[in-house]
């Protein structure tokens, strides 16, 4: 007796072996065809029972959502839609679903909004679409470890817990352990922070870069992969509270071997994609194509999902200096015209979603990396150009997400970084750590970030990325 799974079964040979399949009903025809899933592949398999044989108390209860233990022999399949099926000589329900209740599920065979699915995210899982996306989650977290494992990187785990705010942002989740009803206070009133837990104040990290570089000063290459938290109130299709991070950083890597590393890193992982997903990426490509029918004709996309891939691997990401970028937004038509909702006036001006999408999807029609962004936009760690303006930034822009990834080299000399916390109120005394990296055989480096969230999201053609993660985590939901 084998026990096999789907995906390798659908591409047997028919075969008088009896085979033990384990699934769950996706549907039940003519009380004859059962079609099985077990999450391998998407595919299901096609499950014949001569009613005849089997009790009618055992059939009665083989309904959608219901877990079953199929044996049987593989045979050539007389319908279409697939080769094999398994004519069916033993069957047992390991757990029923009673149809009642199933009727108030997403798991009832319908179009469900993706709305609808998100609020029943533990089940979600069962449909075709976040079956899909799921497994594509999963073979581009491996895809990234192979690249970087290839190459010559190791992987480091940076805390979760820290007390630094590696953004200089703010927008940090507290780690208390004391009791919010009845905290130690100062003498004027603030919390006393030496009783708690750690003795100080801590927070879920927002990045692991600058522990990352710690590492990337003894083992030279390095990369982490691990979840990081922000408590910014975005409430968009691009943000999550709590999302997963891969931060590579390099020793003795400047500003382009950084672009250049990124650019190989995403072609590596789309390709791996496109390569080991077939069956995954041809329903979500089918699935796009289905939403978009309902969009206006010049708002749908000219390229199916896997030509997207495969055009990004095709040509070079346009790598261009956030000064020339400016120059091309203010002559733009949008700006003239007073399209944008935030005008480009001047340089120095930050870039909004709307700017980045227009560079991307309108005037370059690729990927492009921007670079040399102003300092006073960028955190505190980048290394500033010698016209003293500019930092070597550098973040790279993805037609319909917007940016993928945001990097630099970072400032390795000390007095220069020094005067840039100070001005940039960053306390020294908690990052003297990161300082000391300046004082002990510093060099020239770099890294990114590339959320992982906004890659799958590329990847899937899913639009909001509250569906490309299991259990989102946005302002106002942590539910599950
Ligand atoms: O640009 P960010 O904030 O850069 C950093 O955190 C650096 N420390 C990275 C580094 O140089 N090692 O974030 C990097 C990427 C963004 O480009 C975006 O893809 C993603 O992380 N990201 C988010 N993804 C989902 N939800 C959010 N709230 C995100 N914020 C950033
Ligand atoms: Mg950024």
């Amino acid at each position: 007796m084998q026990t096999k799974v789907i995906k390798e079964l659908i591409h047997a040979e028919p075969s008088l072996h009896p085979v033990t399949i384990m699934g769950w009903v996706r549907s039940f025809r003519s009380n004859r065809f059962i079609a099985l899933n077990d999450g391998s592949t998407i595919k299901n398999l096609q499950c014949v029972v001569d009613f005849e044989n089997f009790e009618e108390e055992v059939l009665k209860k083989v309904t959608i959502g219901a877990a079953l233990k199929v044996e049987g022999t593989l045979v050539e399949s007389q319908g279409q839609g697939q080769d094999v099926e398994v004519q069916v000589s033993k069957l047992e329900v390991l757990g029923e679903a009673h149809p009642d209740d199933v009727k108030l599920t997403i798991l009832q065979p319908k179009r469900h909004s993706l709305e609808k699915l998100r609020e029943q995210a533990h089940l979600r899982v069962r449909t075709n679409t976040f079956g899909a996306v799921m497994r594509l989650r999963s073979k581009l977290a491996f895809a990234i470890h192979e690249y970087f494992q290839k190459n010559g990187f190791y992987y480091m785990h940076t805390p979760i817990i820290t007390g630094s705010d590696a953004e200089g942002a703010g927008e940090m989740f507290r780690v208390s352990a004391l009791d919010p009803k009845n905290p130690p206070l100062n003498e004027d009133g603030s919390v006393n922070y030496k009783e708690d837990f750690f003795e100080k104040e801590t927070n879920l990290t927002v990045s692991g870069q600058l522990e990352a570089e710690t590492y990337a000063m003894g083992l030279g290459k390095v990369y982490t992969f691990g979840p990081t938290f922000r408590a910014e109130n975005s409430n968009t299709s691009r943000h999550l509270a709590e999302f997963w991070m891969i931060e590579p950083e390099v020793a003795f890597y400047d500003l382009d071997d950084n672009m250049d590393l990124a650019e190989d890193f995403i072609k590596y992982v789309i390709q791996y994609a496109l390569e080991h997903c077939e069956d995954d990426l041809e329903f979500l490509e089918k699935r796009l194509l289905e939403e978009e029918k309902s969009k206006p004709q010049n708002e749908r996309s000219e390229m199916t999902l896997r030509e997207k891939l495969r055009f990004v691997l095709e040509n070079n990401f346009v790598r261009v200096s956030y000064t020339e970028a400016i120059e091309i937004l203010k002559r733009s038509k949008p700006n003239q015209k007073k399209k944008f909702k935030y005008l480009i006036e001047e340089w120095g001006a930050d870039l909004q979603s709307e700017h980045e999408r227009f560079l991307v999807e309108k005037h370059f029609k690729c990927p492009v990396i921007l670079f040399d962004y102003p300092a006073k936009i960028k955190a505190f760690y980048m290394r500033l150009n010698e016209d003293e303006k500019t930092v070597r930034a550098m973040d790279v822009l993805f037609p319909g997400i917007g940016e993928i990834v945001g990097g630099s080299q970072r400032e390795e000399r000390y007095e220069v970084l020094k005067q840039k916390m100070e001005a940039m109120d960053i306390p020294e005394e908690e990052l003297y750590w990161y300082l000391d990296l300046r004082k002990f055989g510093t060099c020239v480096h770099s890294g990114f970030g590339l959320g992982f969230e906004r890659l799958v999201q590329f990847v899937t053609g899913m639009g909001n990325i509250r569906d490309v993660i299991p259990y989102p985590r946005t302002p106002g939901n942590a539910e599950f």
